[in-house]
């Protein structure tokens, strides 16, 4: 059996940026548009409510990463695109799996160790157990649909390998039934911060350092003008915060443009005004696209709150198999959910 179906999710933590975009999901919808493949999208509300949050805000900002997805160009059509919470089946399997997870490999996760870390500086800090079974959640997610292929960065390739981990002691305890989820890599860009290029693009460093996808034109020209580079002078190495912004022209699309530059600093002093006119023009370009296509989406309410529903029916189909099938190999009772 060829497995290809693609599962990956995005937490809402607010609108997305460049750096949600260009690293992740526009890499979902080329994975979409190839036809290759069977992708499965999710908002993944319950992962956000690890960290300390805002209910109202939590569910707000579930439903309009639901509409960024969209405007960003999921099909609904073509992928199923949903909330993990409106398919109950997530957190059901989560346990069950939370059962075949060694706790030794769950206190070995560096993403838990980084993020109680920075909790633990706060006042009134609170570590929930959530945060730290967090890696079952992710694996529940995937194996739930037997995803045999995963697009994401980095960071996250620990996860990975603990749902690998995961699926294979399932397996050896109650038969083969997961296949080992992969990583699917696929080269993308990393973005820097504009205001500090040392770090990567990431919202909670703050306004200045990030561009939103669906950014109006005033703000994204000026944060482009005010980003860091280094002085130009003829002789100097280019810096990080320059071959960041030629790395968003690429990432754009203007490769010509991108390449132009590159020649014109191969020797002699950058001025970089230029560059950043051509920056801002691109994202102007892009953003505004963007704009348009989510305020089409967004002013029919009615639609996305359907569309939200009929993505969850289509998870819940298979995933309901999924459970009656581990329900089944684990002793529980049989039941209809
Ligand atoms: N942990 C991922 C992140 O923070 C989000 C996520 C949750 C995910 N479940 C997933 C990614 C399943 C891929 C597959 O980015």
């Amino acid at each position: 059996m060829s497995n290809n179906t693609v599962f990956s999710g995005i937490q809402p933590t607010g609108e997305l940026h460049l750096g949600n975009y260009f690293g992740a999901v526009s890499n979902w919808v080329r994975i979409q548009n190839s036809k290759l493949y069977q992708p499965i999208y999710c908002v993944v509300d319950l992962h956000a409510m690890t960290m300390p949050y805002d209910p109202h805000t939590l569910r707000q900002n579930t439903e309009n990463m639901f509409i960024d997805l969209l405007a960003a160009g999921l099909d609904p059509e073509q992928s199923i695109v949903f909330v993990q919470s409106m398919a109950p089946e997530h957190t059901e399997l989560a346990w069950v799996l939370g059962c075949v997870c060694a706790y030794g490999d769950l206190t070995r996760q560096t993403q838990f160790k980084d993020k109680s870390e920075q909790l633990e500086g706060k006042q009134d800090a609170f570590i929930s157990a959530g945060l730290f079974t967090y890696p079952v959640l992710q694996a529940a997610d995937i194996l739930l649909y037997r995803a045999g292929l995963v697009p994401v960065g980095k960071d996250q390739e620990q996860h990975l390998e603990l749902s690998r981990d995961i699926a294979r002691r399932f397996n050896t305890q109650f038969g083969e039934y997961f296949p080992e989820p992969a990583v699917l890599s696929t080269e993308t860009p990393k973005l820097l911060s504009l205001a500090d290029p040392t770090r990567k693009m990431s919202k909670s460093l703050g306004p200045k350092h990030y561009v939103g996808l669906f950014e109006d034109e005033k703000s994204v020209r000026a944060k482009v003008r005010s980003a860091v580079t280094d002085t130009g002078e003829a002789g100097t190495e280019i810096g990080a915060g320059a071959l960041n912004l030629i790395g968003l022209l690429r990432a754009c699309g203007k490769l010509d443009i991108a390449q132009a530059f590159e020649r014109e600093y191969a020797n002699g002093p950058r001025r970089y005004a230029p560059l950043k006119e051509a920056v801002a023009e691109a994202l102007v370009e892009l953003t505004g696209a963007m704009r348009q296509r989510r305020e089409v989406i967004a002013a029919d309410r009615e639609r996305v709150k359907r569309l939200m529903r009929e993505g969850a029916e289509k998870a819940r189909a298979i995933a309901r198999a999924t459970m009656k099938d581990v329900r089944r190999m684990t002793g529980l009772p049989k039941h209809e959910a």
